[in-house]
């Protein structure tokens, strides 16, 4: 079994990838797994320059979805520390195995988040879908870490007059999707803000960070400048290059080259 080092990613696929590292090991994971749709035929939905975007989007079928929902999380669940903590997302249509799996495996459910985007999807015959699921989840809510006073104060204040850290701390976070217009990217990101609220709430400096599903390495990437160690897999060789360029580099965007 190849050993696993912390502050690496590797272009492997996750479930085995986490079979080796050591139960207990992992402070916080936060992670984005593939869909179950056919993203890439619905890639000109996303109203961009297809030439820009890596291929290779990894896809799992909606039936297998379940079976390969509950194999990485029983992995998760085995690495993950007592103290640690998981933040997984999900678009409304693989919910229900989602959640299904989370229960199955054994974690428990802290919040049920909902992260509001822009979009700019014109629907004519049904509602624009702005927002994605994120479960927080953990294996024992005596034990974990939660820092609630991370980010502001109790006496701070919105312009309006209301508390600051009241409003940090609702469960609809209204963050805005990065477009990195003319840059190299993978089909889709998490926001920096977005990964960044996560690892001020639920994690220390130092801590080990794992994203089994790395995509564009924005986790590593952020966790990195905010001085935590970070780990990560990502199975598209061409994501995998892309992210290790933007570790390895200490570069946030990367402009396209002709
Ligand atoms: C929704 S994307 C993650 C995007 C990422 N959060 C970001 O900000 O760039 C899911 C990623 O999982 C990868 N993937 C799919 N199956 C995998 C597996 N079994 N092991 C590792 N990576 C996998 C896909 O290639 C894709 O890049």
């Amino acid at each position: 079994m190849k050993k696993i080092e912390i502050n690496k990613i590797y272009n492997q696929n996750c479930i085995d990838g986490m079979s080796s590292i050591p139960k207990n090991k992992i402070d916080l994971v936060i992670t984005d797994p593939p869909f179950a749709i056919n993203f890439k035929a619905k890639k000109a939905n996303y109203n961009r320059t297809s030439s820009r975007v890596l291929s290779g989007y990894n896809e799992i079928k909606p039936e297998d979805y379940y079976d390969f929902t509950f194999s990485w999380m029983t992995e998760v669940y085995r690495i993950l520390k007592d103290s640690g903590s998981m933040y997984v997302f999900s678009g409304w249509n693989n919910l229900k195995d989602i959640l299904r799996a989370l229960d199955d495996v054994g974690f428990v459910t802290i919040n049920h988040i909902i992260w509001k985007y822009q979009f700019g999807v014109v629907t004519k015959k049904k509602f624009v879908t702005s927002h994605y699921h994120c479960l927080y989840v953990c294996k024992d809510d005596k034990k974990r870490k939660f820092f609630p006073f991370s980010r502001f104060k109790k006496e701070d204040k919105t312009k309006d007059g209301r508390s600051l850290h009241y409003k940090d701390k609702e469960d609809v976070w209204d963050i805005k999707r990065e477009y990195w217009t003319g840059d190299e990217k993978t089909p889709t990101k998490l926001p920096s803000e977005l990964i960044q609220k996560i690892l001020e709430y639920s994690s220390e400096k130092k801590d080990i960070v794992l994203d089994p599903f790395i995509g564009s390495g924005q986790v590593a990437v952020v966790s990195k400048s905010l001085g935590r160690r970070y780990l990560g897999f990502e199975i598209v060789p061409d994501y995998y290059k892309f992210a290790k360029k933007r570790l390895d580099k200490d570069l946030y965007r990367i402009k396209k080259s002709k």
